[in-house]
């Protein structure tokens, strides 16, 4: 039973998981099918083998995301600027769009977890808030 999502500008989204046996898992995801836009980048995340890592901690104005934890698990927290929560990421074919200021935040890593990120345009550091306090005034303004 997956946990509902109380945060704005967020969503499930499952991708086609073929499961081979002995030959392991496949994983499919399809741009403008399986995520609401066109993948201008995609990006992962190693060697989180310390449980005291912590991640995220920013929202953005514009871009929107897909996070996936495709090895491992690690805890998602989410924060709209009214709503918060925390979700479990532990499948390796569920992820969670971060839409349009979403305060997110990635911690608890298992060893060996890897984070599987696709964004819809390239990296601009110009989109990203990074400190809460002017996050939470363009989240109630
Ligand atoms: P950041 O997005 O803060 O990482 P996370 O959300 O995983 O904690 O990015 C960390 C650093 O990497 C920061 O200096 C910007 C740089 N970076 C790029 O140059 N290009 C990218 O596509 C990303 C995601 C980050």
């Amino acid at each position: 039973m997956r946990e509902p999502l109380i945060v704005k500008n967020s969503g499930y989204v499952e991708l086609k998981l073929i499961r081979d046996n002995r030959d392991g898992n496949l994983v499919i995801l399809e741009a403008l099918r399986d995520v609401p836009f066109e993948l201008k980048r995609l990006y992962y995340i190693t060697n989180l083998e310390n449980s005291v890592s912590i991640r995220g901690q920013h929202a953005h104005k514009q871009l929107e995301q897909v996070i996936f934890c495709i090895q491992g698990s690690f805890t998602l927290g989410l924060d709209d600027g009214q709503n918060h929560q925390k979700i479990l990421m532990n499948k390796v074919n569920v992820g969670i769009k971060l839409g349009k200021m979403l305060w997110h935040t990635m911690e608890d890593f298992s060893n060996g977890c890897v984070l599987l990120v696709v964004a819809s345009d390239y990296y601009s550091e110009e989109d990203y808030i990074r400190n809460y306090d002017d996050f939470i005034q363009l989240a109630h303004q």
